[in-house]
């Protein structure tokens, strides 16, 4: 039997009937539409699907859509301000810290919950916060880069 789930995303508020068996991640792409959110493995391996939820990093295909009733969850989607890209998300396109980009929007999420926790993170720091999310790609430091230079730019 379906279950309705309250949720506010990027500030919208939505109201979705879901199985109690949906998780997030299905929620956000295929009820919400927000593909920006990418499924890698599925199984908490990859972080490709990182959202914030209530403000927390959280890896969406291991999260029921049921468990974020009467949250509030962020994705890449809500980055941008004003129709720009947000620092951060400048960040990593002046530094070359995409490639494919699958990893891009889960990336993002990690360094937006890591830059409002610590303003000013070391080069250890990212590395730990980002320790979850794999890129395929980039071999981290241009990611590492460009953490560290949208953390310059907000001091
Ligand atoms: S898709 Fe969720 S951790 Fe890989
Ligand atoms: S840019 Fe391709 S997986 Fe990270």
């Amino acid at each position: 039997m379906k279950k309705i789930v309250s949720l506010t995303v990027n500030g919208i508020a939505h109201e979705v009937a879901v199985e109690p068996r949906r998780t997030l991640l299905e929620l956000l792409r295929e009820d919400l539409g927000l593909t920006g959110t990418k499924k890698g493995c599925g199984i908490g391996d990859c972080g490709a699907c990182t959202v914030l939820l209530d403000g927390v990093a959280t890896f969406s295909c291991l999260t029921l859509a049921i468990q974020a009733d009467g949250g509030t969850v962020e994705t890449a989607e809500g980055l941008a301000e004003t129709g720009k890209l947000n620092r951060l998300q400048q960040a990593f396109v002046d530094h070359g810290a995409i490639q494919c980009g699958f990893c891009t929007p889960g990336m993002l999420m990690t360094a937006t919950e890591l830059l409002r926790s610590t303003p000013q993170p070391d080069e250890h720091d990212i590395r730990m916060a980002i320790s979850g999310n794999l890129c395929r790609c980039t071999g981290y430091q241009k990611i590492v880069e460009a953490i560290q230079a949208a953390a310059k730019e907000s001091s």
